[in-house]
């Protein structure tokens, strides 16, 4: 006899970052639990799956269930460094350093949504860093300087990281991309308060540029230590969702034949940094 599980199991993996969960596909897709994985991904700022196998159908139909924006523009991109496969893999190389996607938006997307589709024999871990929980373990004076700090971040500060010897045609394209500048405290709706940092993060306004580089590395390393953390090792099929608003991530090294594949979906976002 098989029994039926209709409940959403909950382990929390580390004491300040990430819920690993356990449902039924059918219960997932029927939105069931979005605003329990919501609240979630809010609190734990990743939710892990493992080796759930969605198909593609199945991870767009439960990214919609998560959505609450009036956003409707889903699809499934390929993650891979692959250039074979990826005519961009050199830009998404940018993911081996701490970072938050969509730094060059006024909005960046509230959460992703990632399934492992083929692995690296080595390596290749997607790493996850809580920056509410970094934000709030600063001691308190140490916050109150950090209060209206605006940060200048740059789509070239990421790129330099990967091609650090750019032609200066390449530049140019780097530089097509407007300098963003944004709170490095940022004030969610909620009243919390998250750290706004990762590789596009150039310097800070009004400080000398070494002073400014010296704060976001100081902050970086506070942020990223190990209490911080969650390291996910995947497995095939594993479905892993981060938000994006309250963590910054990166891929561990891997080779990048590897063939290592991933199929990401996201959760537009309606909150802009303030
Ligand atoms: C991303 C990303 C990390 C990884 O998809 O935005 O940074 O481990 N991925 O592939
Ligand atoms: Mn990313």
């Amino acid at each position: 006899m098989t029994t039926q599980n209709t409940d959403l199991i909950r382990t929390d993996l580390t004491p300040l970052i990430a819920t690993q969960l356990e449902a039924n596909i059918s219960d997932l897709i029927s939105g069931k639990f979005s605003n329990e994985i919501g609240e979630l991904l809010e609190q734990r700022g990743v939710v892990a799956f493992r080796e759930l196998n969605l198909t593609d159908e199945q991870q767009l139909a439960f990214t919609q269930t998560l959505n609450t924006t009036d956003i409707q523009d889903y699809k499934v991109t390929k993650i891979t460094m692959d250039p074979l496969e990826n005519p961009n893999a050199d830009y998404i190389k940018g993911a081996f350093y701490w970072h938050i996607d969509g730094t060059m938006l006024d909005i960046p997307v509230f959460a992703s949504v990632m399934s492992s589709r083929r692995l690296s024999e080595t390596g290749g871990r997607t790493e996850f860093s809580n920056t509410y929980a970094a934000y709030d373990a600063l001691p308190e004076d140490e916050k109150a300087a950090l209060e209206g700090l605006q940060v200048v971040h740059m789509f070239e500060t990421s790129q330099l990281y990967v091609n650090p010897e750019p032609s200066i045609e390449t530049l140019k394209m780097w530089q097509s991309f407007q300098p963003n500048v944004l709170p490095l405290v940022w004030t969610h709706r909620s009243g919390r308060k998250s750290l706004v940092l990762g590789s596009t993060a150039s310097h800070i306004e009004g400080m000398s540029l070494r002073e400014g580089r010296a704060l976001l590395t100081k902050l970086r390393d506070w942020a990223t230590q190990p209490e911080f953390v969650y390291s996910h090792e995947w497995k095939l099929g594993d479905l892993v969702i981060w938000d994006n608003t309250g963590t910054m991530h990166r891929a561990t090294p891997y080779p990048l034949d590897s063939g290592r594949l991933m199929y990401r979906t996201q959760i537009a976002g309606d909150e802009p940094f303030m």
